[in-house]
């Protein structure tokens, strides 16, 4: 495990911040699946890249002898993020991996290790992009129109980092390799430390989505436009931001405008457009519709939905079965997004392990993991997997 993070956490790595830019179909990214190219090929596993970009290490035939057991998570981040958000679940499933090697077990069913590409969204806008894909979540054309704050689109940053998105969309064929889905993820939260576990089981992930608002205003003179001439986009972005915190609490539901573009974007001229972007979510859909309604409305804008996630419910059989087999560990809901979700969602069996984060910070460098608890999180997996893996279904 030492040697697969002292490889991997260079990559990516903001100089100043230690934060990380792992950004879809960046030098970085690139850089990110060629690591899971060279675990895969370390350990004699067979590398496919399916159709949306997600890469996926096979030990067995899926295709002979599946479906099979499926443990990954990401290794893309969000702007000057942690490193264990994603790369936990993909270095903890080569270990678990190893580990059952090392025991010596021969599984009943195939057993893959996965990443998922650009689940965070962070360069074009939609998270869980490669997972939605994958199950028709995404439209392909969408997708490959979806632009970059360069004006790059998706269908191009592919063709240059050398993968073909002429075929992107829902793909039943690598679908029907994965029976179970696993995904091992740091906690973005302190629920593991108030209860004093170092691994705990996913019960539901709360709904949530991301708006677009769009606010056009006037150019013009710092200095010379009198007050009562002003169109000033950013005094609706204000009235946006305090509106969100304030709905939020009202109907107890969490909100943030995390990320804005001003044009011209200059200290002595009054904005000609702000984009600001909202990430809403919370345990009912109806509160966190109700957020976005006010928020627009103190905005005097439409708020555009960009994406939209339902809540997940992980199929509680299994849920119970993980949690009985790992001891009894707890069992947490999360208001974060993840690609298990995405594939449970489309009916895909599926469950995820948190590990022990322990200040809870995420989306951030100071997110952390201490090392006894990512070895739990291994042993957990590797448990999860000889269990999973013992005979075909
Ligand atoms: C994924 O990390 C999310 O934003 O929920
Ligand atoms: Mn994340
Ligand atoms: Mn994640």
């Amino acid at each position: 495990m030492d040697g697969m993070w002292a490889d991997l956490l260079p990559v990516g790595r903001d100089g100043a911040t230690g934060g990380y830019r792992r950004h879809a179909w960046t030098p970085a990214d690139l850089a990110c699946r060629e690591w899971f190219a060279a675990e895969a090929a370390r350990r004699g596993l067979d590398l496919v890249v399916d159709r949306n970009g997600n890469q996926w290490a096979w030990w067995g035939d899926p295709d002979a002898d599946g479906p099979g057991v499926v443990a990954g998570s990401h290794l893309d981040s969000v702007p000057d993020g942690g490193a264990y958000d994603g790369p936990l679940g993909v270095v903890s499933a080569f270990a678990a991996l190893d580990r059952l090697r090392d025991r010596g077990l021969v599984p009943g069913r195939p057993l893959a290790v996965a990443s998922f590409t650009d689940e965070e969204g962070a360069r074009f806008g939609i998270a869980c992009a490669g997972s939605r894909l994958l199950t028709g979540a995404l439209d392909a054309d969408r997708a490959r129109n979806l632009t970059d704050s360069d004006g790059t689109t998706l269908a191009d940053a592919m063709r240059s980092a050398g993968h073909d998105p002429t075929h992107l969309g829902r793909d039943d064929e690598t679908l029907r390799r994965v029976g179970t889905l696993v995904e091992l993820h740091v906690e973005q939260g302190r629920a593991l430390v108030d209860v004093g576990a170092p691994v705990g089981v996913a019960s539901t992930i709360w709904p949530h989505g991301r708006w677009l608002l769009d606010l056009a205003g006037e150019a013009n003179h710092a200095g010379t436009t009198r007050l009562e001439d002003r169109d000033d986009p950013m005094l609706r972005l204000a009235a946006a931001v305090l509106a969100a915190r304030e709905a939020a609490i009202e109907h107890g539901a969490v909100a943030t405008i995390g990320r804005v573009a001003v044009a011209p974007n200059g200290t002595n001229a009054i904005p000609s457009r702000v984009r600001a972007w909202l990430d809403a979510r919370g345990a009912v859909e109806a509160d966190v519709r109700a957020v976005v309604a006010e928020v627009a409305a103190a905005a005097a804008v439409d708020a555009v939905e960009e994406s939209w996630t339902a809540e997940v419910a992980f199929d509680a059989t299994l849920r119970d079965r993980l949690t009985g087999l790992l001891g009894g560990v707890p069992v947490l809901a999360t208001a974060a997004g993840h690609d298990a979700g995405i594939l449970a969602a489309a009916g895909v069996e599926a469950a995820m392990l948190f590990v022990r984060n322990p200040t809870g910070v995420s989306h951030s460098p100071a997110e952390h993991a201490e090392v006894d608890d990512c070895h739990a999180g291994v042993d957990a997996l590797a448990t999860v997997l000889a269990h999973l893996t013992a005979a075909r279904p």
